[in-house]
């Protein structure tokens, strides 16, 4: 077995050139920059144009890297299922998030992270869901309560703002205290640099001041740990603090920081994210907005009360809802790894060492697996629907060993953030407004999406 804390395979392959992939279809881009700025510029244009031009899989170059683009709910399944062990999720991401989120558990690979995803699984179980979910009900209704009424107001700053809060009660904790703020600052500095362009902490740069905010996470988490483990607690944090491997000993202190501080980005945005286009949506589709309320009024709850967290599962509707948003705007519209091995796919040898991306985005725009897909329509995950669809079609959520280990909290947070949100206002757009979406690094509305909140 791989020891814990070093790699899970001995000597990474080296960056596959572009002239070891010259039998793949494809081509390298403008000098220097590549495929860079078409594809931050419409990514999902961009990938959309290259399968048609050449196919499925495709070699083309960004960021100053070659890679491979494999496309479609097979490249999905040989990718996140990996029976063979050949792809690297570390490597993939690395390039990414590996200054600031070293070693968290999207970048672990193979053995030595089946040990660290075990580890972490404790909290992830339905005892401290139960009680994250407390905190979560509480301060979704707090945040709601103080949202503007009667008036055109941006969503995506509001929500962004909420689900912060929210992150800090369940994940850290009520006593944060003095303490608040400033953890909350060090978390957004270290955002905004995961996606800034230059990616060396300079003085002045965004990447400085998300270095520096780690500092300041680790120098907190550090302090709390012992305390953590000696009084106990029913946030995310104070479970890991007391999570142990499988003999039996306690994660190190390094160990519980680097996954704590990652937890938090893996939610945050992503959470953000799927929670403007669900907004978005209902807003737009105003039949869709009164199904669900009134799904949510079935239940014969009074409406200022909590959700109870066993009547989460009585929630098909607004769960389709929320998953059609997300089939419409994966948060993660693509997942990047690096082949450890050579490996072929589609009838092409594709070397050790090759970035590959697979592309959530591209699959959940498939019109042979989703007719008509730019129309919402959560209809499509009824039973009778879904019957016979790839099991790969849909992956929000990611598959495999590196499936989302939030995903039932991301569920759960979707689910009762839509009994407070509406249970108290009704959500509409002016009836022209049609926002454009950045969909990189991970989808948003680019003028924060306009919406009047009325009550209800
Ligand atoms: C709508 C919300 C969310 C979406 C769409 C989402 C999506 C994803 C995806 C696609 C991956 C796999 C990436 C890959 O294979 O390369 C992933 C991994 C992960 N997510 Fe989420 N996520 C969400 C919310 C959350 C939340 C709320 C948490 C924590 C509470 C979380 C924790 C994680 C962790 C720890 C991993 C790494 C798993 C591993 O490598 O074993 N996510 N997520």
């Amino acid at each position: 077995m791989t020891p814990i804390g070093a790699p899970a395979y001995e000597a990474p392959p080296a960056p596959t050139s572009s002239s070891a992939l010259s039998h793949i279809p494809g081509d390298d881009g403008w000098p220097i920059l590549g495929h860079t700025l078409p594809l931050l510029a419409d990514p999902k244009g961009f990938v959309e144009r290259r399968a048609q031009r050449y196919g499925l899989v495709s070699r083309s170059r960004a960021f100053g890297h070659s890679n491979v683009s494999m496309l479609g709910p097979e490249a999905n399944e040989l990718v996140l299922l990996d029976p063979q062990k050949i792809f690297s999720s570390g490597l993939g991401w690395d390039v990414i998030l590996g200054r600031l989120f070293p070693r968290g558990l999207m970048l672990l690979d193979f053995d030595e992270h089946r040990l660290h995803r075990r580890a972490l699984s404790v909290a992830f179980k339905a005892g401290p869901m139960q009680s994250y979910f407390t905190e979560l009900n509480a301060g979704i209704a707090r945040g709601i309560a103080q949202w503007p009424r009667r008036r055109e107001v941006k969503f995506y700053p509001l929500i962004k703002q909420l689900t912060l809060d929210l992150a800090a009660t369940s994940f850290l904790g009520e006593e944060l205290g003095a303490e608040l703020e400033t953890i909350k600052q060090a978390f957004i500095a270290m955002l905004a640099a995961s996606i800034a362009v230059i990616r060396v902490p300079l003085p002045g740069t965004r990447m400085r001041r998300g270095v520096l905010g780690r500092v300041q996470l680790i120098d907190y988490f550090d302090r709390q740990i012992p305390l953590r483990r000696e009084r106990g607690g029913g946030d995310l944090f104070s479970y890991l603090c007391r999570a142990t491997w499988d003999d039996g000993s306690l994660l190190s202190n390094a160990d519980i920081v680097n996954h704590m501080i990652f937890l938090m980005l893996a939610a945050h945005d992503t959470l953000t994210s799927s929670f403007t286009s669900l907004v978005y949506r209902l807003a737009a589709h105003p039949d869709w907005q009164e199904k669900v309320r009134a799904e949510l009024g079935g239940l014969g709850l009074a409406p200022g009360a909590p959700l109870p967290f066993e009547r989460l599962d009585d929630l098909s509707l607004t769960e389709m809802a929320f998953k059609e948003a997300m089939r419409m705007a994966p948060p993660v519209p693509s997942l990047p790894r690096r082949a450890m091995r050579d490996f072929e796919f589609a009838g092409y040898r594709i070397p050790a060492g090759t970035a590959v991306n697979i592309n959530p985005l591209y699959t959940h725009f498939m019109p042979d697996i989703w007719p008509e897909p730019d129309r919402y329509d959560p209809r499509r995950f009824e039973l009778e629907v879904s019957r016979g669809r790839h099991k790969f079609a849909y992956v929000p959520f990611g598959g495999g060993a590196h499936m989302c280990l939030g995903l039932n909290f991301a569920y759960m947070q979707a689910k009762c953030f839509s009994w407070h949100f509406l249970n108290n206002v009704r959500v509409s757009i002016a009836p022209d407004y049609q926002p454009e979406w950045r969909m990189w690094p991970i989808p948003y509305p680019r003028d924060g999406l306009s919406v009047t909140l009325s009550p209800v």
